[in-house]
């Protein structure tokens, strides 16, 4: 079955609008994209204005809740989708933990609706690609990497609930025959990343000389992916991937978070100028640690590598580099972010 209108969801998150632009502007998809979002605060709808502008004919944007059967009913009727790549989730760690809540909401029992939408309308769905998380795995010490069987043992509300929402996926795989696909990926960072996540964070906050907040001593590690690495590795499943199969997607680029913000202080030093006071690794700061706070991920891709010939393209330096530069030059999308008058603009065009 060939893909033609494929549901986005989560498109105005960070990796969404990432993939809605790859897809359009770098990808052989020629038909339709339909992006589904809440539009919570993690949403910017500015990330893509540029391509709702030229994309008239191939991009529309619907303004619904995963966790409203309603109104997911409603978008089905109206648009013929037959794959849907499901991006919508409250993804921030720290936030799952002061509230979980909404992390249940959305990431199960709208994962759930989204699900049964494509049970309902099986015949004509050739895909759901489920986006989801290494963090599912629960956390390595020094030595080893997560492949597609380590088990699942997640620590935090935000991986518990991303646990769950890939069980029910395989289950509709497995019950229902419903065609589907998962892939686990590492730590992504990259342009339109809300700056509540750490590389975004601490590049805004060191262009204006803020303290630079690491939890504990700095010494936990993640695996870096630059988000286009990960955007073309989700199309290659999608349209080569095997049915009921989960693909772990990693970067090769494991770094302690503190080395992480040291290089991030180099760049903007030296993309930004110095600072009176002087480098910016003075403005490094310990902080209270997260609870629970996973102390290594690291992804075995061998999978997808060797199936798919997929590799990651961007190494960390160049794609930190790309990151620095993107955020120091799209101040008006970054200070529409920093002072709130995003949301102002959301509110005035879609309401509260
Ligand atoms: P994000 O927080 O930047 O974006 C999430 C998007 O989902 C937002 O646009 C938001 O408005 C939308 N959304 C939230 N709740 C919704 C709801 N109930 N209905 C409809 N839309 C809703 O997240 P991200 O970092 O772009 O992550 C996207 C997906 O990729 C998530 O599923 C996440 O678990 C997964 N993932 C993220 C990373 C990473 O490093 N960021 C790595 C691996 C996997
Ligand atoms: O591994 C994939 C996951 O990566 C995704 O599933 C999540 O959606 C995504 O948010 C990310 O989770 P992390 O918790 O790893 O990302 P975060 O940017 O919040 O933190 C990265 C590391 O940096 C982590 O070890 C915590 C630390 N940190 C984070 C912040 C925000 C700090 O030291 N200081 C900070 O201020």
């Amino acid at each position: 079955m060939l893909m033609k209108n494929i549901l986005v969801t989560g498109g105005c998150g960070f990796i969404g609008s990432n993939f809605i632009r790859f897809l359009l502007e770098e990808s052989n998809y020629q038909g339709k994209v339909i992006n589904l979002d809440a539009l919570t605060y993690a949403a910017n709808p500015e990330s893509l204005a540029d391509i709702a502008e030229r994309y008239p004919q191939r991009y529309t944007f619907v303004r619904a809740d995963i966790c409203d059967k309603e109104a997911l009913q409603e978008v089905f009727e109206e648009h013929p989708i037959d794959a849907i790549c499901h991006f919508a989730a409250e993804s921030h760690v720290d936030r799952s933990i002061s509230g979980p809540g909404a992390f249940i909401q959305t990431n199960l029992i709208g994962t759930f609706n989204l699900l049964e939408m494509a049970r309902h309308y099986q015949e004509r769905i050739a895909l759901f690609h489920h986006v989801s998380t290494d963090e599912v795995f629960g956390s390595l010490g020094a030595e080893g990497f997560f492949t597609e069987s380590t088990p699942y043992k997640p620590n935090s509300p935000y991986s518990a609930s991303k646990a769950g929402s890939d069980h029910l996926v395989r289950a509709y795989h497995k019950t229902y025959g419903l065609p589907v696909t998962i892939s686990n990926c590492s730590n992504n960072y990259g342009p339109c990343q809300f700056p509540e996540k750490l590389i975004p964070l601490i590049i805004l906050n060191a262009r204006e000389g803020k303290s630079l907040p690491v939890y504990g001593d700095g010494s936990n590690v993640r695996d870096w992916l630059y988000v286009t690495d990960h955007c073309r590795a989700i199309w290659l499943i999608m349209t080569e991937g095997k049915h009921g199969e989960t693909y772990n997607v990693g970067g090769d680029n494991e770094m302690a978070n503190l080395q992480v913000v040291e290089s991030i202080c180099d760049i903007v030093d030296r993309l930004a100028g110095p600072l009176p006071e002087g480098p910016r690794r003075q403005l490094i700061t310990f902080v209270k640690d997260r609870p629970g706070h996973d102390w290594r991920y690291a992804i075995d891709f061998s999978k997808i590598r060797s199936s798919l010939n997929w590799e990651p393209t961007e190494t960390f330096d160049t794609g930190l580099e790309k990151t620095v530069r993107w955020y120091l030059d799209n101040t008006t999308w970054v200070e529409r972010v920093r002072s709130g008058e995003y949301r102002a603009w959301i509110e005035k065009q879609y309401g509260e």
